[in-house]
């Protein structure tokens, strides 16, 4: 699809009186038009059924900003910005007050506009909102795009992804649509890609050949907390596995695209996640921390997992064979998202090593966050006239290597994304269906009352003691290279 990017650009935000619009979405526009990046002549409509004014509004971003942005707040920069926010109160599940919203939009537009829709509301009201864009004939235009984006969760299974893009699909294209999973707006995770494909040393051994297996981790050392209403239903599966984790394991087990556009990145994607095996369900760990049963909202006896640790397969060329151990949960002793890539270890050792347990395989570590950067652990010789080896680790870290220069927050290069009509970081519907398929007989299994029990976990671990099992199963053990430090903390 053509875009005109400099046509004016207006920004409508339905749910714009939730925690999304003050805490991530303002905060990143704050920023990026700080930085000159937004469009020249760019407006912000916010509609929710709250009564506010648009000083009211704007008083609510402010605070917003103040909080929440990860820059510091220029008093002068927001007086330049905030005439830019407007506010229309009404109900998205209003088909007359779409219409009303319409007809003020065009006022204030007065003429040819790309506009982005962002849904920023419950779930369930994404369908009649897409319903009532169609019906008011506001879903496309002569000139100018009009686009949508829809953030998660895109359904709750596969079926409701399905009937949810057929919706969807019934009233705009797919080139319209932009399904959120904010961390591919992560620098750390976009740099997964250039540290494989803008170098040459790394992608030889990116294989089969030299690869032992793989490991995910996205740990979070909060609890379920005041979102139990919402996370007791959704569980870590939903919440983080048919998403987060599944955008990283593609990232790393894709083939090279030829271009960084969003056909090209997306088809790679879809061609990993069509080559992952069904998950077999003896590899699969679901957890609860203790103490979760007893959070305000969460359903008595309820069987929700907390922790998930599952073993993935991809049955191609570059993979088979080689394992990808993937593990999510909360009330865990930190918050980390890293990848580990173990390697192979040598063929043959000449080395006259007493203890062979010292010899370990060499692991690279891409870390996601915190302390964003990649480190890379191989053996090295312990001075003296031994033959003692010894891991060391050679580290990059984004805030020495680019002081000054703090990482974005994945809001802001995804919205600006969104705004210049660019999807290659937004998920497409083949691959939201597919990555449901993945990981929906596992969330059966689960659902299922005489499925497999849940084991408990004590809050700040990593986990249930049978995550760790099921890698040694296949003689493997969680190696976390992202700040580990051996001395003063095991990580394990
Ligand atoms: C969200 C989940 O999508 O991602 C949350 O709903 C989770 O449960 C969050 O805490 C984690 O994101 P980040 O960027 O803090 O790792």
């Amino acid at each position: 699809m053509e875009v005109d990017l400099s046509l004016p650009t207006t920004l409508v935000i339905f749910g714009a009186s939730g925690d999304l619009t003050h805490r991530k979405l303002v905060p990143a526009l704050y920023n990026s038009y700080r930085k000159g990046r937004l469009p020249e002549e760019f407006t912000v409509v916010g509609m929710s059924r709250s009564k506010f004014s648009d000083q009211e509004f704007r008083q609510r971003m402010e605070d917003g900003v103040k909080e929440f942005s990860n820059d510091s707040f220029d008093a002068k920069v927001w007086a330049e910005f905030a005439p830019n926010i407007h506010y229309y109160p009404g109900s998205l599940k209003d088909l007359e007050d779409i219409q009303a919203l319409d007809a003020y939009l065009c006022e204030m537009e007065a003429g040819p506009t790309n506009r982005l829709y962002y849904l920023a509301t419950a779930p369930s009201l994404y369908e009649s909102a897409v319903c009532n864009l169609g019906t008011a004939g506001i879903a496309k235009a002569e000139q100018g795009y009009r686009n949508i984006v829809i953030e998660k969760p895109f359904g709750s299974d596969l079926e409701s992804a399905r009937e949810l893009n057929k919706v969807v699909h019934s009233v705009f294209e797919e080139d319209q649509v932009y399904r959120i999973d904010h961390y591919l707006g992560k620098d750390t995770a976009q740099n997964i890609l250039f540290f494989r494909f803008a170098n040459t040393i790394f992608e030889p051994v990116w294989n089969r050949r030299y690869v032992s297996n793989v490991q995910i981790t996205v740990a979070e050392s909060v609890e379920v907390g005041h979102r139990a209403d919402y996370y007791d239903e959704a569980g870590v599966l939903r919440d983080m596995f048919q998403n987060h984790l599944l955008q990283l394991f593609t990232l790393v087990a894709m083939e090279p695209p030829a271009s960084f556009n969003a056909t090209a990145l997306r088809n790679e994607k879809v061609k990993v996640l069509s080559a992952t095996r069904k998950i077999d369900m003896a590899d699969t760990i679901l957890g609860q921390y203790e103490g979760y049963l007893e959070t305000e909202g969460v359903a008595p006896g309820s069987r929700t997992p907390t922790f998930a640790m599952v073993k993935m397969n991809i049955d191609n060329w570059r993979w088979q064979g080689v394992p990808f151990y993937i593990r999510s949960g909360k009330a865990m002793p930190r918050k980390t998202s890293e990848i580990t890539i173990e390697f192979l270890s040598p063929p043959h050792v000449m080395f006259d090593i007493e203890d062979p347990d010292e010899f370990s395989s060499n692991t690279l570590s891409i870390c996601i966050q915190p302390d964003e950067g990649i480190h890379l652990k191989f053996e090295t010789k312990v001075p003296g006239t031994s033959q003692r080896t010894r891991s060391v680790d050679m580290e990059f870290h984004y805030d020495q290597s680019f002081q000054g220069q703090p990482l974005p927050d994945a809001y802001e290069r995804l919205l600006l994304d969104a705004l210049q009509g660019d999807a290659a970081l937004f998920s497409r519907s083949d691959e939201i269906e597919l990555a449901w398929k993945l990981i929906d007989p596992v969330i059966k299994d689960w659902e299922n009352p005489n499925g497999p029990a849940l084991v408990t976990y004590q809050r700040d671990t990593w986990g249930p003691e049978e995550a760790n099992n099921l890698l040694s199963r296949h003689s493997h053990v969680w190696r976390r290279g992202c700040g580990c430090h051996d001395e003063d903390d095991p990580c394990d």
